[in-house]
């Protein structure tokens, strides 16, 4: 427990940890004209901080949590943020121990949402409130605008909901947050939002690789291709942000910038996360698996080299020339091939959210995400007002691809394209992994009869694991290894 400082101006919020991602939230807090309390471990770079931007606003450095904690008004609000684990959980600790009842403290990194849901556990225990927000846009959100996810009790979000307000980014002067549910569902929530970033960046990247390496086009017009879906459907930061990547030309080269960066990518784990938990909760989010599953292909460094060094065989492969396709029609394709695979990924990436909030009765309202993550995060996009439409005319929907919108978007000749780029890509020997499977993913959802009666078969053939009958309620068994006679329980 700790006393106010006496006589002094007292903050109304306070944040943990001067990094980068750090600073710039309290940056952000301070520019919205709030007194902003500042604690790192180490003081030197809370005394930087107070350096170079002292003079952007209000900042009350401590150099001591026990001062720190001091200087916050009423319930006491600290947002930690420092690295996900460890040292979370230390911050935590030594939070709880220097505050009072009541005071809330929010977790404004990238944990896990089942360290989340202990930690909020533990800290009650101690009669202080706990908050996992997520936190996406990176460093530049945080200092100009993010999408916050916050998590936690409903009474911290009444105390905590106007200042997060005040420095979330804003869409038609709606700010990007909102309440998402109790205890780990903010950082659920955010654990989705990344995993569907990494299939959005992976279809963007399959497209690419078409227009490259199936059409022939160089990087500048590939540049160019990606503004101009800009204007469209496409319309989103990642699209941007891609043209601007494949205008860059190296500085020391020459060369286009695309061209001298290793195709290896790497991954900080919220995808995996994401993947790890459809599985457990049965939902197949096959887009961003693939996504996943593609970047640690592609770091398999060693085991691409042996392949390439053995010429593994290709096949009778097409070429451009062979495939004879009208080079505008197929980059047309492509465009749509991209937006189906997108929309697969958004619906597979609903359908986790839909079953961790079922799961964990955190009351999800799928529409509202939709909602905040229209600015100040990197899946922000246009594409997301029609999310929002579909879960705001049918909260029940039992997936995005039946809202009537887009549907119709489908039916605009979408899936012929589809089907002709995964065509084309499988023909010419060019990987197209969400694209694909996303493209499989939509046949199997449609298709009248699915293998699995088969597979249901062979289980109860060797395992005796049963069935049920198209034709009559119940659960059978066939005494395969006798008389083959059925029975029934
Ligand atoms: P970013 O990604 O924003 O650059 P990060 O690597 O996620 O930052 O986290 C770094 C921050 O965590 C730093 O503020 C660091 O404090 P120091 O500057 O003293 O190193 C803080 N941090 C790491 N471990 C910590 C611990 N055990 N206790 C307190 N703060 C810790």
């Amino acid at each position: 427990m700790t006393a106010e400082r006496n006589g002094d101006q007292l903050a109304q919020i306070g944040v943990v940890g001067m990094a980068v991602m750090g600073s710039n939230l309290a940056r952000n807090f301070a520019s919205k004209g709030h007194t902003v309390a500042i604690y790192n471990r180490s003081p030197e770079k809370t005394r930087s901080v107070v350096e170079e931007f002292g003079a952007e606003g209000d900042f009350l450095p401590a150099e001591t949590i026990e001062d720190f904690v001091a200087s916050l008004q009423r319930p006491r609000k600290a947002v930690i943020m420092v690295q996900a684990g460890a040292a979370t959980d230390a911050v935590i600790a030594q939070l709880v121990e220097a505050m009072d009842d009541g005071d809330i403290i929010i977790d404004g990194g990238n944990s896990l949402f089942t360290d989340t849901i202990r930690r909020e556990r533990e800290v009650a225990a101690a009669g202080r409130h706990f908050v996992g927000a997520g936190i996406s846009g990176g460093e530049e959100g945080a200092l100009r605008g993010p999408s916050i996810m916050p998590g936690g009790p409903v009474e911290s979000w009444e105390t905590l909901g106007p200042l997060l307000e005040d420095i979330a980014a804003k869409v038609d002067g709606t700010p990007c947050v909102t309440h998402i549910g109790p205890d780990g569902a903010g950082h659920f929530v955010k654990m989705v939002h990344n995993g569907i970033e990494y299939a959005d960046m992976q279809v963007i990247g399959e497209a690419y690789h078409l227009l490259r390496y199936a059409a022939g086009l160089d990087p500048a017009e590939i540049a160019d291709i990606f503004t101009e879906w800009n204007k469209g459907d496409l319309d989103s930061y990642l699209i941007e942000i891609t043209a601007e990547v494949l205008r860059q030309v190296d500085a020391r080269t020459g060369k286009p910038f695309i061209d001298i960066i290793v195709d290896a990518a790497g991954q900080k784990g919220t995808g995996r996360w994401t993947v790890k938990e459809a599985l457990d909760l049965g939902v197949p989010t096959t887009a961003i698996g693939e996504a996943v599953f593609a970047r640690a292909l592609s770091s398999a460094l060693a085991q691409r080299e042996a392949a390439q060094a053995t010429t593994l065989p290709s096949g009778k492969t097409q070429t451009w020339e062979t495939l004879g396709v009208d080079k505008q029609s197929f980059i047309e394709d492509v465009r749509r091939a991209l937006y189906a695979s997108k929309l697969v990924a958004y619906a597979q990436g609903f359908d986790e959210i839909n079953a961790g909030s079922q799961e964990h009765n955190w009351d999800i309202k799928p529409g509202d995400l939709a909602r905040i993550w229209r600015g100040g995060c990197i899946i922000r996009a246009k594409f997301l007002d029609r999310i929002t439409e579909a879960y705001e005319n049918d909260p029940q929907l039992p997936s995005l691809l039946l809202d009537p919108y887009f549907k119709g978007e489908l039916d605009k000749g979408l899936v012929d394209s589809w089907r002709r780029v995964v065509v084309a890509a499988t023909q010419l020997g060019l990987p197209v992994p969400v694209f694909a499977s996303s493209l499989s993913y939509y046949d199997s959802l449609r298709a009248q009869r699915l293998p699995a009666a088969l597979i249901q078969g062979q289980r109860d053939f060797f395992g005796a694991h049963t069935y049920r009958r198209v034709d009559m309620e119940g659960t059978f068994h066939t005494t395969w290894s006798g008389e083959r006679e059925e029975l029934s329980y």
